[in-house]
């Protein structure tokens, strides 16, 4: 994957730096980013719509993986982000990320997150349902300021990845249904209003994709409506988003296209159907997360107990677990994982991958093919970068991970170890303070 290589220590290298000697001096958990895979990743989504023709703007949805460093250098590769919470806004503005190319986005941001948005002056907000059209015209008259707006709707295509995740359904909590009359009524009430900026369309039709007919269809969807929409109103819209979702490679059974070939699907059928109607080609946004960062992040753990069942399996535990990657204990996701320092030995000890939270489920791989490995070694497993560290826990009062970004043999710390102190942090001892009091 990526820049990693085997080094002539026999160790795992990524981006030319030592994992086993990064674990030694960083402590483990530890997730290590690739970042010139990051940068790839982007330039070839970017370059995929200027072999078009087509404007864009890729924005990184960073709910995969967010952080300040993570922020800088999506600014550097003039990605565009994708918020979904106050959280995530705060530390896009703390990272000093180009408040015109943030869009914001939630199915229940709140009238403080939307003030938060305002105040900000952010590129724009996809709208999801009515009681946010109401808030935001209400803050947007109160202020007399303007704010541009996409509108997000539910195409009705079912793709197929967990139940989880799949977003584009209709029955989904999330965004206008494209085909009963939601979406129509919705433009209704914002295309014309004076302090909106309706810039089009919104889709996402949920992550871990691999059919690009499933992104296709979506395409379809949204430029019929925006075609109608201009048949029946005289109104264009300017930009049509198309979202993220496409998948990668986790484990060898995972078969998907390279993420720019998904973009290509969807542009093709935008580009036809605009000649067709003779429509002007939109800008087309998307909006990747674990198509950007995913494989480029690895987590190293140290090796501790090793239980055998006999005739059934072995357990090998490591420092870390459903606290730092919850996805196979809540999807059933499948990861690969090599033994870090023993990359020149086969890897292909039969071995189930355990955490250490207290819970029987908190396996990381139900069957790693690992080299032989014992207390003391270091395990990398792959893949780790997206929604990882975003959706990990303090469960079992564990410690989150650090993080260090890598490129050209270069290493940098961009997210501290947390401390025992940093837990209990928030903690208020029983009678120090009265009710009320801070
Ligand atoms: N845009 C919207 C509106 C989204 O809801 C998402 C992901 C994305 C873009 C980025 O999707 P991606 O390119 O990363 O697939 N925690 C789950 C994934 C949840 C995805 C949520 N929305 C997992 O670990 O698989």
């Amino acid at each position: 994957y990526g820049t990693q290589s085997i080094n002539e220590r026999g160790h795992l290298a990524i981006a030319g730096v030592d994992t086993v000697d990064l674990a030694h001096t960083c402590g483990t958990p530890l997730i290590v980013y690739d970042i010139a895979l990051f940068r790839e990743r982007a330039k070839a989504f970017k370059e995929t719509f200027k072999s078009m023709g087509i404007q864009s703007q890729v924005a990184y949805a960073s709910k995969a993986f967010s952080s300040i460093a993570i922020y800088e250098i999506a600014q550097q590769e003039d990605l565009s982000l994708d918020v979904v919470s106050g959280g995530e806004l705060f530390t896009a503005v703390a990272a000093g990320f180009p408040r015109e190319r943030i869009h914001f986005h939630g199915n229940n941001k709140s009238y403080t997150e939307l003030q938060h948005a305002f105040d900000e002056k952010i590129g724009c907000l996809v709208i999801d349902n009515f009681s946010e059209i109401e808030m935001v015209k209400e803050i947007a008259e109160m202020r007399k300021e303007k704010m541009n707006v996409l509108i997000r709707v539910t195409p009705g295509v079912k793709a197929s990845t967990h139940d989880y995740i799949t977003t584009g359904q209709e029955d989904s909590k999330f965004g206008f249904d494209l085909k009963n009359g939601q979406a129509d009524e919705a433009f209704l009430q914002l295309f014309n209003h004076p302090y909106i900026g309706l810039l089009g369309m919104h889709c996402h039709i949920g992550s871990q994709i691999f059919e690009s007919d499933a992104f296709r269809l979506a395409a379809e969807a949204l430029m019929s409506k925006m075609i109608s929409w201009h048949e029946m109103h005289n109104f264009v819209c300017p930009v049509l988003n198309l979202g993220g979702g496409f998948g990668i490679r986790y484990t060898d059974e995972d078969k998907p296209l390279e993420p720019s070939a998904y973009v290509k699907e969807m542009a093709t059928i935008v580009l036809s159907m605009t000649r067709n109607y003779n429509y002007p080609v939109p800008e087309i946004w998307i909006e990747p997360g674990r198509s950007l960062i995913g494989d480029a992040g690895t987590t190293l753990y140290t090796v501790g107990s090793t239980k055998e069942v006999p005739g059934v399996r072995t357990y090998i535990a490591v420092d870390g677990g459903m606290s730092d990657n919850i996805r196979p204990a809540l999807y059933g996701a499948k990861y690969t994982a090599v033994t870090a320092n023993r990359m020149n030995e086969p890897q292909s000890n039969r071995v189930t991958i355990a955490g250490k939270c207290c819970e029987s489920g908190d396996k990381l791989i139900e069957e790693a093919y690992i080299a032989k490995t014992t207390y003391g070694d270091i395990l990398a497993i792959t893949c780790t970068g997206a929604y990882g560290y975003s959706m990990a826990s303090n469960y079992n009062r564990l410690p989150k991970p650090a993080i260090v970004f890598c490129e050209n043999g270069e290493k940098q710390l961009v997210v501290r170890r947390e401390t025992y102190e940093d837990v209990i942090r928030l903690d208020i001892p029983l009678q120090k303070v009265k009710w009320g009091e801070k």
